[in-house]
């Protein structure tokens, strides 16, 4: 392939160069462009432009094809486990036993949370989805931690990224125990990064909490197949607010709000949402099928489509298993995976779909499994945002170690030309 591509305005000629990827994917680097000739480039919803050159993960949306540094996430989501791969993905390498237990080991030393935090979570009403008390709670340990704020060493970075790696879960488990009228505890020092998230959640104040080696696997494997997903919609957030040097945490509740929305990782209580409505409605999923192709309507078919994937979401067939695999084991007969697994066979047969290259994403099966699990529907964006958050630090952390410049589109103005002031009186 040539070095540069040329680009013609007007008379004039400007050579961009060419840059490639290691899988061979193509940019063209337009960051002299404006000053050569005084254009900028326009792409809404940045379709196509690459906001930055990453080695943490690769996909391919047209194969389907997803690897965190390397690792084809079939083989990572079979034999690591969460806390192996949150690693893997933080500082690029799987870690050795030894690293792993002094990753764990710092983690846990910072897992405790200022007790003043819960008078912030006091505060919220009981009827406050999850999301935005997380991202609140998250944005508060900020405040609560100003040493993790201006991170001007390697060092520096690693002890906020232990921090957040350990208060997270516990918010996580206040954020749901508190909805449920629980008492808020921590959990146990000697148990496994992804059994102490289960029992802080889930731990009776009666009684003891028995570990489910099913639940463990079933959480760790979702967590896995969340941890990253390149540039993102919230993992985008967390890298430009992060530009401005704002902070580990403030970082990843920007993140966090970017997440809940249900085009992003809302979807996975939108979708359980939508099959209980079909449920209610008879199960008629045809009568859906048609409103989403319906252009008037503004329902869509959630947990369908996917910006990058045009072939199928990789998860999504991982995913599609274990909560097969799941229900089975726990003995959870659900009639709700069954219209899942309709809708799903009509949606592929359909040629408004195939037109449109829709197949299933990561979040259409994933709520089936958390509801066989017992976590709360609203508590779902909230399970994402715990997987996606190793995804998140390695983000944030490979743009500072790249000393990346302070995220700022430009634009193009639409609006009025230059004009007076008109007085109030005369308007
Ligand atoms: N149901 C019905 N039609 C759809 C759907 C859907 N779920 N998704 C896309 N379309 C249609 C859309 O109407 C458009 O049709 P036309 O070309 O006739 O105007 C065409 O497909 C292209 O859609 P788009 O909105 O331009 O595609 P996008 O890349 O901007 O959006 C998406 C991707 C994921 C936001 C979208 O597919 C969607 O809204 N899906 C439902 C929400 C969802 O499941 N989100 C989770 C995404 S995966 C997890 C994550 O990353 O957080």
């Amino acid at each position: 392939m040539a070095n540069t591509a040329s680009l013609k305005i007007d008379d004039k000629s400007y050579e961009l160069p060419i840059i490639t990827g290691v899988e061979d994917e193509v940019a063209l680097d337009i960051s002299k462009l404006r000053g050569m000739s005084g254009a900028i480039t326009l792409d809404p919803g940045y379709k196509n432009t690459g906001s930055c050159s990453s080695a943490i993960t690769f996909l391919d949306g047209e194969k389907g094809i997803l690897r965190y540094r390397g690792y084809a996430i079939e083989e990572l989501a079979e034999k690591a486990d969460f806390l192996e791969v949150a690693f893997l993905l933080i500082f690029g390498e799987l870690p050795t036993k030894e690293q792993y237990q002094k990753f764990h080991a710092d983690i846990k030393k910072q897992s405790i949370v200022d007790e003043d935090v819960k008078k912030i979570l006091d505060a919220f009403p009981k009827s406050a989805h999850p999301m935005g008390v997380l991202s609140s709670l998250t944005s508060a340990l900020t405040s609560f931690n100003p040493s993790s704020v201006n991170v001007n060493s390697e060092e520096d970075m690693y002890r906020a990224i232990v921090k957040i790696l350990g208060k997270f879960p516990v918010l996580v488990a206040w954020t749901l125990r508190k909805k449920q009228g629980l008492p808020l505890d921590y959990g146990d020092d000697d148990l496994g990064y992804v059994q102490n998230i289960l029992k802080m959640m889930f731990k009776s104040p009666s009684g003891e909490y028995k570990q489910n080696k099913i639940l463990i696997e079933a959480l760790d494997k979702l967590l896995i197949l969340h941890a990253d997903h390149e540039q993102n919609c919230s993992t985008s957030t967390v890298r430009i607010v992060g530009s401005s040097h704002a902070g580990l945490f403030a970082s990843i509740s920007a993140g966090i709000s970017a997440l809940w929305g249900p085009l992003h990782g809302g979807a996975n209580q939108a979708v359980l949402e939508m099959l209980e409505a079909i449920k209610a409605d008879g199960g008629d999923t045809k009568k859906y099928m048609a409103k989403a192709k319906d252009k008037d309507d503004p329902f869509r078919l959630m947990g369908f489509g996917h910006r990058v994937y045009k072939n199928f979401d990789p998860r999504a067939k991982i995913i599609k298993k274990a909560a097969d695999e799941v229900l089975g084991d726990l003995g959870v007969e659900d009639p709700i995976l069954d219209i899942a697994k309709g809708l799903e066979k009509e949606a592929l047969e359909d040629q408004y779909f195939v037109d449109r290259k829709l197949y299933p994403n990561v979040d259409f099966y994933s709520g089936i499994i958390y509801r066989a699990m017992d976590i709360p529907t609203e508590m779902f964006t909230v399970m994402f945002a715990l997987g996606r958050l190793p995804g998140w630090i390695a983000q944030w952390r490979e743009m500072r170690l790249n000393k990346e410049p302070i995220g700022r589109p430009r634009q193009l103005y639409v609006g009025s030309p230059s004009r007076s002031f008109v007085p109030m009186e005369n308007r």
